[in-house]
């Protein structure tokens, strides 16, 4: 279970800084910040407000628009940020107290995987965080050859991996959060970049996790089997139902006016 508790999180405005020198040109004033300094006090924009989630069920889906939050708020979620306000709670565990706890719970999948794989073979890059667990060679070599044999990576081990397809970095990038056996798993758009057998492949391995999972994704499609939809709009959830409800409202608050014709 995770807890979210009266969660805002905000991130420092980086074109609140704008060097002295470019002022005038962009405002036509003068170039002096109001205290002399060589750039404004960088105000925070907030990106999530009040959020209060108790998240138990199996299969979780985030939706909502571009920038809307969902990436930051899944961030949240294992402690790779923590909140400026409020606490996000892993099993009674704070994120904020307890972060390595909290990274061993809950694995997390990035939307990119050329961003998670760090090795150069695909076997190494699955060993890896073994090793950090200090365990026996023995163990880490079953294990690393239990997970890319289920995920069909298993011809593959001695492979560079950043010469794998897309899809099969997307299953490595899986597999190696896998192997760590955490308890639950985010995936931050786990489809985005594959095409649709690999899409498919990657839905199956979802929807069979033992592992509860929280899924970021723009593909509606994915989520319409799951237990219950989240969608973010401006860093506020503004719909928490099942998905045969939450779906179709998002679809509905997505509809372009048509462009006026020039
Ligand atoms: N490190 C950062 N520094 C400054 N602003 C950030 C940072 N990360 C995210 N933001 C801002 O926070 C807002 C929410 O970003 P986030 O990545 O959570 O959106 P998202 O819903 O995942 O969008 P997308 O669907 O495009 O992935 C955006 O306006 C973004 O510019
Ligand atoms: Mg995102």
């Amino acid at each position: 279970m995770i807890e979210v508790i009266q969660v805002s999180h905000g991130f420092e405005a980086q074109w609140g800084a704008i060097p002295e020198r470019n002022l005038g040109e962009r405002s036509g004033l003068s170039g002096k910040s109001p205290k002399g300094d060589t750039s404004f006090a960088q105000p925070q924009r907030l990106v999530l407000r009040n959020l209060n989630l108790t998240l138990t069920e199996h299969r979780i889906g985030i939706i909502g628009s571009n920038g809307s939050g969902k990436s930051t708020f899944a961030r949240l979620l294992n402690g790779l940020l923590v909140p400026d306000r409020g606490r996000v709670q892993v099993e009674g565990l704070d994120t904020r107290q307890h972060a390595k706890a909290v990274r061993r719970r809950v694995g997390f999948v990035f939307q990119n995987p050329d961003h998670q794989i760090v090795f150069p073979t695909v076997e190494e890059d699955v060993a890896f965080g073994l090793k950090n667990l200090k365990l026996g060679r023995g163990e880490i070599q079953q294990r690393v050859t239990d997970i890319l044999n289920r995920y069909g990576l298993l011809e593959h081990r001695h492979h560079p991996a950043h010469l794998l397809s897309g899809g099969q970095k997307q299953l490595l990038a899986i597999a190696a959060v896998l192997v760590m056996t955490p308890r639950m798993v985010v995936f931050d758009e786990p489809t985005t970049l594959l095409d649709l057998k690999n899409r498919n492949h990657i839905q199956q391995v979802l929807q069979r996790l033992e592992q509860p999972i929280v899924v970021v994704s723009h593909d509606l499609e994915l989520l319409e089997d799951f237990d219950r939809v989240l969608v973010f709009d401006d860093g506020e959830v503004v719909m928490d139902a099942a998905p045969a409800i939450a779906l179709p409202d998002y679809v509905q608050r997505m509809t372009v006016q048509p462009m006026p014709r020039s």
